[in-house]
């Protein structure tokens, strides 16, 4: 990059509990790795309401806080921590927009199109920006510097 840094750019992916429960993550995950992301880490964790309203701490303000914190903690969540040139930008496009019933009028290609329902129940999370990237990423891995590529094993 233009600074002399050679890293790739990481981001905070997430597989939400609509998503796991509805076994979408094998699926999302080829499509990860398919569009040249490599998968850093990864971990399945049931948020309580405590840890899922920090996550979202940006949105306590919003109508739709309480009704996003009881769906976030209905279920496991898959976190992962994706890295490519571009990471950021490449995974948000990669989703789709945020209402899942619109992306699959308007990005019939996108992740939310293949396994969401509407604003709420949209499948999947990336972070927006190089500083929630950060933030996304430490608030559930401790050793952000070291980046062992995971490997998947396919079903037999
Ligand atoms: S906003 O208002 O523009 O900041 O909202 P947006 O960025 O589109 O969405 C932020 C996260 O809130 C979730 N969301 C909702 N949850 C429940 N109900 C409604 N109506 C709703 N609208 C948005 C949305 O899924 C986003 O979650 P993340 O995990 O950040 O994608």
């Amino acid at each position: 990059s233009s600074n002399g840094n050679t890293e790739k750019e990481r981001t905070l992916a997430m597989i939400k509990p609509d998503g796991v429960v509805g076994n979408y993550s094998e699926a999302i995950r080829k499509v990860v790795v398919d569009s040249g992301f490599s998968i850093c880490k990864e971990m399945t964790i049931q948020l309580d309401e405590d840890r899922a309203s920090i996550f979202y701490s940006e949105h306590s303000s919003k109508s739709f806080f309480s009704s996003l914190i009881r769906y976030m903690t209905s279920g496991p969540v898959l976190v992962m921590v994706l890295e490519k040139d571009n990471a950021i930008t490449d995974w948000r496009t990669l989703i789709g927009p945020t209402d899942a019933s619109k992306a699959k009028i308007t990005h019939p290609h996108s992740i939310r199109a293949m396994c969401g329902q509407d604003s709420q129940r949209n499948c999947v999370h990336g972070s927006d920006s190089l500083q929630s990237a950060e933030r996304e990423i430490s608030f559930f891995f401790d050793d952000k510097y070291s980046c062992e590529t995971v490997t998947i094993h396919d079903e037999l």
